[in-house]
């Protein structure tokens, strides 16, 4: 199998071209509707990441910082890259990358099929199911507990 490695990606880039189409693909297409991604008002202020696997984008997630907990959101894997343990490790990157950033929590939106995968991951349901894009959704948050460690060298 090949590699999988994960890193910030930036506007304007190649990768960035893949993760928009990729968006559109799983998040959208998936739904049956157009393979467009949704674009937030806060998207071009977030950051975002991939896994990547032969130079192509398999994986993306984003993160929009914020006062409190940041927001996690269009969270989406390549069909025939899922089940491999490609989410997890891109989630693990990105919260460890946000943690030494100085975020001390998340919030996202889980569709209500995935609450059971986030938390696994950490994240703890808060609130009652609501609806978003037609899909029962669940609030889910992730807290650290203690500062992060940081190293001096
Ligand atoms: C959710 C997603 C990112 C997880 O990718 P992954 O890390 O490779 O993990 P998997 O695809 O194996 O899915 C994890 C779990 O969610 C379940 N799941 C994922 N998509 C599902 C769907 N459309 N319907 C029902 N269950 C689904 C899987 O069956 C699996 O359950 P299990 O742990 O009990 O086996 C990927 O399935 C995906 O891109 N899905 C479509 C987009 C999406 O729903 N994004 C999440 C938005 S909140």
């Amino acid at each position: 199998m090949s590699t999988v490695t994960c890193k910030e990606i930036h506007i304007g880039t190649p990768e960035h071209e893949q993760e928009l189409a990729l968006r559109g693909r799983v998040l959208r297409g998936e739904l049956g509707r157009p393979p467009v991604p949704e674009i937030f008002p806060w998207d071009d202020q977030s950051r975002r990441y991939v896994a990547l696997a032969d130079d192509a984008v398999i994986a993306c997630l984003l993160v929009h910082p914020r006062e409190g907990l940041s927001k996690v959101f269009q969270m989406a894997v390549e069909p025939h890259w899922r089940g491999k343990g490609v989410g997890p490790k891109l989630m693990k990157f990105v919260l460890d990358e946000e943690r030494k950033k100085g975020a001390t929590g998340f919030f996202l939106h889980a569709r209500h099929y995935v609450v059971h995968y986030y938390a696994g991951m950490g994240f703890e349901p808060v609130g009652d199911p609501f609806e978003e894009i037609g899909i029962p959704h669940q609030r889910m948050e992730l807290r650290f507990l203690s500062e992060p460690t940081r190293s001096n060298g």
